[in-house]
């Protein structure tokens, strides 16, 4: 009998096995290829993150007050990402994957009014390493749904021992109302029944227009009392303000 046709304590013969094993390191190597690939992108999140969390601390020291509310961010899954493929009919290979999908890395901020939204893309966008794709203002131009947001597609560079990677990002920028309507609308979305969806749909978009009116109400008000502290002179009161810039914690 042949060295590779005997039987082993596994069962089956030595070169089916062998076979076998090549096959499995293949699918590995491509599974380990994938997890570079995300790994990239999970650094673009992080590296947008830092940038953003910077941006609003020095707004805090500036103006005493926090542009960003809060930050979300989320890698696709696996699963999403070949969903999506496969709704675009492309085949999925990592050269269709990072040309076609580009909310892999997705970050989303959460403004507190409508002006800081463009002030935050503005200052983010501007810096060199960041390169715009692609601005689609959903504020400006709401979907038909209602839905409002500033979505913004960037590449940016990743740094790693022996390579550089250029990734691609979708920035999601909204103000805390406009995620409150989005979070809210995803949920009914997605609920099996709804008996009449026109109608529905007509109430929501209802209620963004009621959001968004009361929002430019919010900044409205805000912007009265911004100027009303512009035209303080009391001078007790102004290095009042200074020591709270001077307060704000830098090692967050
Ligand atoms: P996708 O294939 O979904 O990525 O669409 P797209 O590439 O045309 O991007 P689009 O600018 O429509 O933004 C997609 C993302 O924005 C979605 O994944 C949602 O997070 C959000 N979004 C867009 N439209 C709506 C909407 O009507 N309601 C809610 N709740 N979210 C929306
Ligand atoms: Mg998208």
């Amino acid at each position: 009998m042949e060295a590779n046709n005997q039987i082993t304590p596994l069962g089956g013969n030595e070169a089916m096995q062998n076979a076998l094993m090549a096959q499995a390191s293949e699918i590995l190597d491509t599974l380990l290829d994938f997890k570079a690939m995300m790994l990239a992108y999970s650094a673009a999140i992080r590296q947008l993150r830092t940038k953003l969390e910077i941006l609003n601390t020095e707004f805090q020291v500036k103006y005493q007050r926090n542009p960003i509310s809060s930050i979300q961010s989320r890698l696709k899954s696996q699963v999403s990402i070949m969903e999506k493929l496969n709704r675009k009919g492309l085949a999925v290979t990592q050269e269709n994957i990072e040309q076609n999908i580009h909310d892999i890395a997705g970050v989303r901020v959460i403004c507190c009014y409508v002006d800081d939204i463009y002030r935050i893309a503005d200052a983010l966008v501007g810096q060199n390493d960041i390169e715009l794709v692609e601005k689609k203002d959903y504020i400006a131009h709401p979907k038909t749904s209602g839905y409002r947001s500033l979505h913004l597609i960037v590449r940016l560079p990743v740094y790693f021992t022996e390579s550089v990677q250029v990734v691609t990002a979708e920035i999601q920028i909204r103000t805390i109302a406009m995620d409150f309507w989005a979070s809210l609308e995803h949920q009914i979305r997605y609920k099996k029944k709804i008996t009449d969806p026109e109608a529905i749909a007509g109430k929501l978009r209802q209620c963004a227009d009621i959001i968004s009116y009361t929002d430019l109400m919010m900044q409205n008000i805000r912007r009265e009392m911004d100027n009303e502290h512009t035209d303080d002179t009391d001078l007790a009161d102004e290095i009042y303000q200074k020591l709270k810039r001077f307060d704000v914690t830098l090692d967050q």
